[in-house]
């Protein structure tokens, strides 16, 4: 089969320096030369994410989701609960990792597309005083939503706790801010926004947290947030041996945001990118799950009525472009999920939209 564009929200279309960096010549983990990337990469990081010197970033070798179960897994003492406020796919992810580690939940759970009420929010915080971290996904991203953080983040500052956000698929699509909205810890990856690889995962935490660790609370052997922190401020390491090679590309990336493109630059680009695709796809009959609230890099979009979303996708990837199909139900009610993260341009979107209405022909008669 011959190259798809990927219009999926993760892996991405990468820059050609990014796919580049890989080629790196051979370096050893504990080199001058990797504590110097691996030292500037933390920095860009922390700009990713606005953050001051109050805050520190890591890097952990592996998917998202390794980023969010070294922070669940390691950032809670005996006794101390977790209220996790949940409205989809990625949200039930942070359950899985929570109830694994077995710690106490105050769990939320909203209907998948809505808004989490945050009167309901507030009144378990008074309700249940043990709760320590507030944890969240930023963009929810099984159906595009961006999840009311700012309001929550007043709240964790309003009741003293840790604010915990999954920003997996939000870093370098939409404007976080760890001050001001009271983020205490967040996480992501490389194959999302930030237009790098899969496999490189980073976390943004508050030093204040970092220092409050201990080795015994930390329930991970490698994904440890304790032994990752202690490695770095001690000698600029990772604990283990990293995927160096996944962490060259990943300096790139981010240096293609923060010092070429700029953070506002990217996020500008995904915004229209995002509005060509949704007005393209309206004019040609398709309706979206969300009316507002949604994100700037991914769209979930209802085909014509009856018409078979995994064949539609099929179509679509004979003809160069790779979608998601509608995760659960939605899919199966032929609603499919158009991601414009990564190298994809207004150009991309407009030849897409093209071949998205030959599909539509073919498939509709
Ligand atoms: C919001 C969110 N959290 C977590 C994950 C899991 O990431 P990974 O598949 O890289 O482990 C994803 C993946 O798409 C995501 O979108």
């Amino acid at each position: 089969m011959s190259m798809t564009k990927l219009f999926s929200p993760g892996p991405v279309m990468v820059k050609d320096n990014v796919r580049r960096a890989l080629l790196h010549y051979d370096i050893c983990h504990r080199s001058h030369e990797f504590e110097e990337m691996f030292q500037d990469t933390q920095a860009k990081i922390l700009k990713l994410f606005n953050a001051d010197d109050s805050y520190y970033s890591l890097i952990i070798s592996g998917s998202g989701t390794s980023s969010n179960e070294t922070v669940l897994s390691s950032i809670f003492k005996p006794d101390e609960e977790v209220l996790l406020i949940r409205n989809g796919v990625f949200g039930e992810r942070l359950l899985e990792i929570i109830s694994k580690y077995s710690i106490p939940l105050v769990d939320l759970s909203f209907p998948w597309a809505t808004m989490p009420d945050l009167a309901v929010v507030e009144q378990a915080l008074k309700d249940h005083p043990n709760v320590k971290v507030v944890a969240m996904v930023f963009h929810e991203t099984s159906t595009g939503m961006i999840n009311p953080v700012s309001k929550v983040g007043a709240l964790c500052d309003k009741y003293g706790k840790i604010f915990s956000v999954d920003c997996v698929s939000a870093a370098g699509g939409q404007n976080i801010d760890v001050v001001q909205n009271h983020i205490s810890v967040c996480t992501s990856v490389g194959g999302k926004c930030i237009g790098a690889f899969p496999g490189a995962a980073y976390i943004c935490a508050r030093k204040s947290l970092l220092d409050s660790l201990t080795s015994d609370q930390c329930k991970n052997v490698y994904l440890n947030l304790y032994k990752h922190y202690q490695s770095s401020i001690t000698a600029h390491q990772t604990p283990n041996t990293p995927n160096v090679n996944l962490f060259w590309p990943l300096n790139v990336a981010l240096t293609n945001i923060i010092e070429d493109e700029t953070l506002a630059g990217r996020i500008a680009r995904y915004q229209r990118c995002a509005a060509i695709i949704r007005e393209g796809v309206l004019s040609m009959g398709c309706r979206l799950l969300l009316d507002d609230n949604m994100a700037n890099t991914v769209t979930s979009v209802y085909l014509p009525a009856g018409m078979d979303a995994q064949n539609f996708l099929d179509e679509m990837t004979k003809r160069g472009y790779t979608f998601y199909i509608g995760k659960g139900d939605y899919g199966k009610n032929g609603m499919i999920q158009i991601a414009n993260m990564g190298e994809i341009y207004e150009q991309d979107c407009y030849n897409m939209l093209e071949v998205f209405q030959v599909v539509l022909n073919r498939l509709g008669k």
